[in-house]
C-alpha cells in the first residue's frame, strides 16, 4: 500500500511577461504526510498562492512534479485530483441556501438524494451550522460563511484539503476562534491540510509543520519551534520573531565581532546570495530578543540604550551598538539595573544561543 502522502518535487512555475519571465515558484520541493497541518508561509507575492494552485491543479507548472498517494498529479486535470480547496472569498451562491450551496457539487455528481441529505447534514453538524442549514448566506456571519465554504469542500471526502489564507476576511478575534476550529476539524477528520497565510503567528499556533517561503524560494521546512530557534536563513529569522544581526568576520569555527570578540556558534548556515540585505551584512551573528542580556557593567558588546518599554511580562529594551544592523532589541524577564533611558551598558549573550550566517570559510 502507498502511503498517503504528497510529494513536491522541484517545483516551479514561470510567467512570461513582456517586461521577462516571473519565476513565481522556483524549484521548491517539499513532502506532507497524511493527516499532517502543513502550513506554507511568506509574505505577499512569494508564490503561495501559485504554489497551491499548482498542487489543485489550477495552474500548470513549467517543471517539477506533484505526486499524490503514490500517483502523478502534475498534469492530471483538477476535476480528478480529489482536493478540496477553500479560498479567501468565501464564493458561496447567494441565492442557495447553506445546505445547497454544500449540497450543490454531490448534486452536479449525480448523488441521489438521500445520501445527499445525509452526507450534507453530517458535515454542517461537524462545523457547527447543522441549525442554520435553511439560511441563505446573506444572513450568516463572516465565521459562519467562512465555515459554510469549509463544508463545502470538505462534503466530497478529499483526500487533502488545501486553504488559501480562508481567515483573511475576518476580524482579529474571530481569526483566532476560527484557526482553532479549522484545526479541531482537520483533526477530527484526519485530513491532510495545506494551508497558507503570511502571518507567523497563525501559522506557528496551528501547523505541524511551517514551510516558510520568499522570493518564490522555499527557504525553510520544519517544526515552529525548529525554524523559530535554528531559522536556516536570515530571511526566516527575521520573518518568524524578532532577529537581531551582529556584523561577524569568519575565522574557521570561531566568528569574531567587530570589537574582535570570538563567537562560537551552535549553528552555521550559508547566506543566501538574494538575501544579503535582509542581513545587512556578508557574514552575521544572531540573536534573538530573549537571549540577549543586558548588563550595567560587563559583556560582549558596549551598547546604549535608547529606550525602554513595559510590555507586561516582559521590558523591552532597544539599543544601540557598533557592528549591528539596525537597532537591537532585548526582552528582559525584569528591570535592568542602571538600565534609564540614554545609559551605557553592555550586551552578552551565550554562545549557545547564537546562528551564525555566512559564505564558505
Ligand atoms: N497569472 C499571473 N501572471 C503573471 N504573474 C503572476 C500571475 N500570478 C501570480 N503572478 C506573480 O507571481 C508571484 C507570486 O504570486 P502568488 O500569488 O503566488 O503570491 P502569494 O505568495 O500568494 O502572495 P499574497 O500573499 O499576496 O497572496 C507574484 O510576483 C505575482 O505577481
Ligand atoms: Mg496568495
Amino acid at each position: 500500500m502507498t502511503a498517503r502522502t504528497l510529494q513536491v518535487g522541484a517545483l516551479t512555475k514561470r510567467f512570461p511577461l513582456p517586461s521577462g519571465d516571473i519565476v513565481a515558484v522556483d524549484d521548491v520541493t517539499f513532502e506532507v504526510a497524511e493527516a499532517e497541518f502543513f502550513t506554507m508561509l511568506g509574505p505577499s507575492g512569494c508564490g503561495k498562492t501559485t504554489t497551491l494552485r499548482m498542487i489543485a491543479g489550477l495552474e500548470s507548472p513549467t517543471s517539477g512534479s506533484i505526486v499524490f498517494a503514490g500517483q502523478d498529479y502534475t498534469r492530471v486535470d483538477a476535476r480528478h485530483r480529489n482536493i478540496g480547496m477553500v479560498f479567501q472569498s468565501y464564493a458561496l451562491f447567494p441565492h442557495l441556501t447553506i445546505f445547497e450551496n454544500v449540497a450543490y457539487g454531490l448534486r452536479v455528481r449525480g448523488m441521489a438524494n438521500d445520501d445527499v441529505r445525509s452526507r450534507v447534514m453530517r458535515i454542517l453538524e461537524l462545523l457547527g451550522l447543522g441549525a442554520l442549514a435553511d439560511r441563505h448566506p446573506g444572513a450568516l456571519s463572516g465565521g459562519q460563511q467562512q465555515r459554510a465554504s469549509i463544508a463545502r469542500a470538505l462534503v466530497y471526502e478529499p483526500g487533502m484539503l488545501l486553504l488559501d489564507e480562508p481567515l483573511a476576511n475576518l476580524d482579529a478575534k474571530l481569526r483566532v476562534q476560527m484557526r482553532e476550529e479549522i484545526r479541531r476539524i482537520q483533526r477530527e477528520l484526519g485530513i491532510m491540510s495545506l494551508y497558507v497565510t503570511h502571518d507567523q503567528e497563525e501559522a506557528m499556533s496551528v501547523s505541524d509543520r511551517i514551510a516558510v517561503f520568499n522570493l518564490g524560494k522555499l527557504r525553510q521546512v520544519g517544526r515552529a519551534e525548529e525554524v523559530y530557534s535554528s531559522p536556516a536563513t536570515p530571511f526566516v529569522a527575521d520573518f518568524i520573531g524578532k532577529a537581531n544581526f551582529f556584523k561577524a568576520a569568519r575565522q574557521g569555527d570561531t566568528f569574531a565581532l567587530s570589537n574582535g570578540t570570538a563567537v562560537r556558534p551552535k549553528q552555521v548556515f550559508a547566506l543566501p546570495a538574494d538575501e544579503a540585505d535582509v542581513a545587512g551584512f556578508d557574514t552575521v551573528i544572531m540573536l534573538r530578543p530573549e537571549r540577549l542580556r543586558l548588563d550595567p557593567a560587563r559583556g560582549k558588546i558596549p551598547c546604549r540604550i535608547l529606550r525602554r518599554q513595559f510590555l507586561g511580562g516582559i521590558i523591552r529594551y532597544s539599543v544601540e551598538a557598533e557592528g549591528a544592523k539596525q537597532t537591537l532589541t532585548i526582552d528582559a524577564p525584569r528591570d535592568v539595573a542602571g538600565g534609564g533611558e540614554g545609559s551605557g551598558a553592555f550586551l552578552d549573550f551565550d554562545d549557545g544561543d547564537a546562528i551564525a550566517y555566512g559564505n564558505a570559510r
